[in-house]
């Protein structure tokens, strides 16, 4: 009899990854072991090994994997990977408050949180505070190893699977987000998916970046956004017919969370500052300008120089170091499988 979980190390009933294993052993259940020993790199405070289960369905999994990583070579190589751990930025205030305030009148609980299609990890970790374990998955092993090799909390954790198949009990997930990855997923096996992990009280969180981006300096605000968006267009052919869904503002996407409470948001704008190499570093982590950049290298490297040149010209300035303010509008749909909570749910 099993008398200790394999992944949290918790005896019997305090098994806190919530997978089951207690349960499914004491009933006589046999073989249903959380047994993770996947590495997790990493984390500032040592330790912390992934807590998470492997379900009896490992065996169909394969096949998702194998369809997840089709929908996303992009995503897979582990230059890519890099410009991401680099220059991706946290999701800012106006978005966290967008999701944190709607969390808090409507989550069950703060248990446990999946960050699907994590990539390095950015989003992941402004859950950490909020929940007691927080997993971020991502279909791209190269993604997983940048966001396991950056520090993080100990009750972050990351792994490699694909969104459509997620290695965790059913029932057992508090809450699910995924920021600017969802259009990325095959949606029905994703949201069938969402249904069968989320706890009855769980919520769903799906936010993305739009294409509607703006720079802002001084009085050099529509000079800046035209060189921008010149920038943009370059990229169009290169755009995967899968950004369709974030152009129609995550619409159909909504449409197909299977939950009754369900809200969608179109106009949440943060204003990030960022240095001129920093904003150059950020387009390089765009799936069309990797597109670009695999088809015509040395175009694709002479477009982003010619970017920077143009940026600082227009602003008067000669350091990459210089600042501006890079305004992204951003689409969040938010939804409840359950009712709400009379209570709050972490007193
Ligand atoms: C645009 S990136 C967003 C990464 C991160 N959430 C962020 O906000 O910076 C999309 C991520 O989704 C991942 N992805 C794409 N398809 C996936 C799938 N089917 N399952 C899991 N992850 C997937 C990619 O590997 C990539 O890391």
């Amino acid at each position: 009899m099993q008398t200790q979980c394999g992944g949290c190390k918790q005896g019997g009933a305090r098994c806190c990854c919530r997978c089951g294993c207690h349960s499914t052993a004491a009933s006589g259940g046999g073989a249903r072991l959380c047994s993770l020993s996947i590495p997790s790199g990493r984390s500032r405070g040592g330790g912390g090994a992934t807590e998470i289960c492997r379900s009896p369905r490992e065996g169909t999994r394969k096949a998702g994997r194998q369809a997840g990583r089709m929908a996303t070579r992009m995503f897979e190589g582990k230059d890519h990977a890099r410009v991401y751990q680099k220059y991706r930025f946290t999701p800012q205030e106006a978005l966290q408050k967008a999701v944190f305030s709607y969390l808090d009148r409507k989550a069950g609980a703060f248990g446990l949180a999946l960050d699907v299609g994590c990539g390095s990890g950015q989003g992941t970790l402004l859950l950490a505070s909020r929940f007691q374990k927080v997993v971020g998955t991502d279909v791209s092993p190269a993604q997983v190893e940048e966001a396991q090799q950056a520090p993080h909390p100990d009750n972050v954790s990351f792994l490699a699977c694909p969104a459509e198949e997620l290695p965790v009990a059913d029932g057992s997930v508090d809450v699910l987000t995924s920021f600017t990855a969802a259009h990325w997923f095959d949606i029905p096996r994703f949201m069938r998916e969402a249904e069968r992990v989320l706890a009855p009280s769980g919520c769903l969180v799906l936010t993305t970046n739009t294409l509607d981006m703006r720079l802002h300096f001084r009085d050099r605000d529509q000079e800046l956004t035209r060189i921008f968006q010149e920038f943009r267009d370059l990229l169009t052919p290169y755009m995967s017919d899968k950004v369709r869904l974030v152009v129609g503002d995550y619409e159909e996407i909504f449409e197909a969370v299977p939950f009754p409470s369900k809200e969608r948001i179109t106009d949440i704008v943060d204003k990030v500052p960022m240095s001129v190499a920093e904003l150059v570093g950020y387009v390089q982590s765009f799936s069309m300008f990797q597109a670009f950049l695999k088809d015509r290298p040395e175009e694709a490297q002479a477009q982003v120089q010619r970017l920077q040149e143009r940026v600082l010209e227009a602003m008067g300035e000669a350091s990459p170091e210089a600042r501006l303010e890079f305004w992204n509008r951003q689409v969040c749909i938010l939804a409840s499988r359950g009712p709400v909570p009379d209570h709050d749910p972490r007193s």
